[in-house]
């Protein structure tokens, strides 16, 4: 039962995760088509009772994939089985901040990223996004597809991946998420002042209250 909720949990959250990564990888079109993208897409996954079921099904797989490590054990997987293990842990462990700090603004303040919050946070802390964006987008490309592959075949309804097209697939959004971050630095892009976002005045006024 608990694979079954696990599975189908997973693959509810993998539709919005397909849109998400796809609507990353246009930042590399420039500003306009990653924001026009999201904004079209936010009618959907930001509908209320949408996102409840969206964030819901994330908390749930999360827990079910705790719960079943706990009851059956960590046992002794191939490689594919502990990538997919690793990423999935690594995912759940950062996931609540990374929804607190892009959509906590929009809950709390009305003010959305956008293009331009994202490359103010490269243009910030270089250092840590770009690394942490591209773990981000390719440990869940990784863990999303393998994912999908076996909740499709648990259900009957598709084979998974063979390894090298999983590897080769997660190499190219590896590649995709990289240009896109390139693109929100501005390394082909107009990206304007980063300062001068709603977004970043924000996040700077709140950074410096809770400073000493
Ligand atoms: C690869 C780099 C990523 C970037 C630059 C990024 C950026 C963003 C931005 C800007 C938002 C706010 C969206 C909006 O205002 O409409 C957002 C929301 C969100 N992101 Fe990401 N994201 C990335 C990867 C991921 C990944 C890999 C996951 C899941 C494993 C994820 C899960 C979410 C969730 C759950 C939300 C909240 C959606 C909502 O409730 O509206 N993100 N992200």
């Amino acid at each position: 039962m608990l694979k079954k909720i696990q599975a189908f949990t997973g693959l509810l959250f993998a539709v919005f995760l397909a849109l998400h990564l796809a609507n990353t990888w246009l930042a590399s079109f420039g500003a306009h088509t990653y924001d026009s993208a999201q904004s079209v897409l936010r009618t959907f996954y930001q509908a209320p009772a949408i996102e409840f079921v969206i964030l819901l099904a994330l908390v749930i797989h999360i827990i079910t994939g705790l719960v079943r490590r706990w009851r059956e054990g960590a046992g002794s997987p191939a490689l594919r089985a502990r990538l997919h293990r690793y990423a999935g842990y690594g995912l759940a462990l950062v996931i609540g901040g990374h929804i607190l700090a892009v959509r906590g603004p929009s809950w709390f303040y009305d003010v959305y990223p956008g293009f331009a919050g994202i490359s103010f946070t490269l243009d910030f802390a270089a250092w840590y996004f770009f690394p942490y964006y591209l773990l981000l987008g390719t440990a869940a490309f990784y863990h999303g597809v393998n994912g999908a592959g076996i909740a499709l075949s648990r259900l009957g309804l598709a084979r998974p991946a063979s390894g090298n097209t999983l590897r080769n697939a997660s190499i190219l959004a590896a590649v995709a998420t990289a240009a896109a971050l390139l693109a929100f630095a501005g390394a082909w892009t107009e990206t304007g002042d980063p300062y001068a976002s709603e977004f970043a005045q924000l996040y700077l006024k709140v950074m410096d209250e809770i400073s000493f």
